[in-house]
């Protein structure tokens, strides 16, 4: 089946993906207080699952894990800037590994669904 996953070119385009993506969050000066206690190995593989199941249409990113798995960042300070940033990296990241622009563009447009409820609002 044709999914945006495949579409992207599967697991190995998302590994190297989050691996990219992960590397520029590190570096965030802005971030850093968000992951300092982070195993960031386990995070990358988390993430890749997580962007898998986004990609092939599986609905595990619901809306209500996203609240639940960021609750504790509002209290550390979490705001929209910090998800721009996010955003930002991710961006830079697909057009670095040379995604097509209208494949950036949906998986874009899901994370920007997730906005609110990873700011619980
Ligand atoms: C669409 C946007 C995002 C997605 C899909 C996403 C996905 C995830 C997933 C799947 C987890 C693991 C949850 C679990 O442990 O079961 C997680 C945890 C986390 N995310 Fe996100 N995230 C997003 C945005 C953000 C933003 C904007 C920040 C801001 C700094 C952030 C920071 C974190 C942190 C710090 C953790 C917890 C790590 C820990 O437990 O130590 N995420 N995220």
């Amino acid at each position: 089946m044709t999914t945006l996953y495949t579409n992207i070119g599967g697991a190995p385009a998302v590994n190297a993906a989050v691996d990219l993506f992960y590397n520029k969050i590190s570096a965030a000066t802005s971030l850093q207080t968000f992951f300092k206690d982070t195993n960031m190995t386990q995070q990358r593989s988390k993430m890749k699952k997580s962007l898998t199941l986004l990609m092939t249409g599986q609905a595990n990113n619901s809306a209500d894990y996203m609240r639940r798995s960021h609750a504790h960042l509002k209290e550390k300070g979490l705001n929209d800037n910090h998800y721009d940033t996010v955003g930002k990296l991710l961006k830079e990241t697909l057009e670095e590994l040379n995604i097509p622009h209208n494949f950036i563009e949906q998986i874009l447009g899901a994370v920007e669904s997730l906005r609110d409820p990873i700011l619980d609002r």
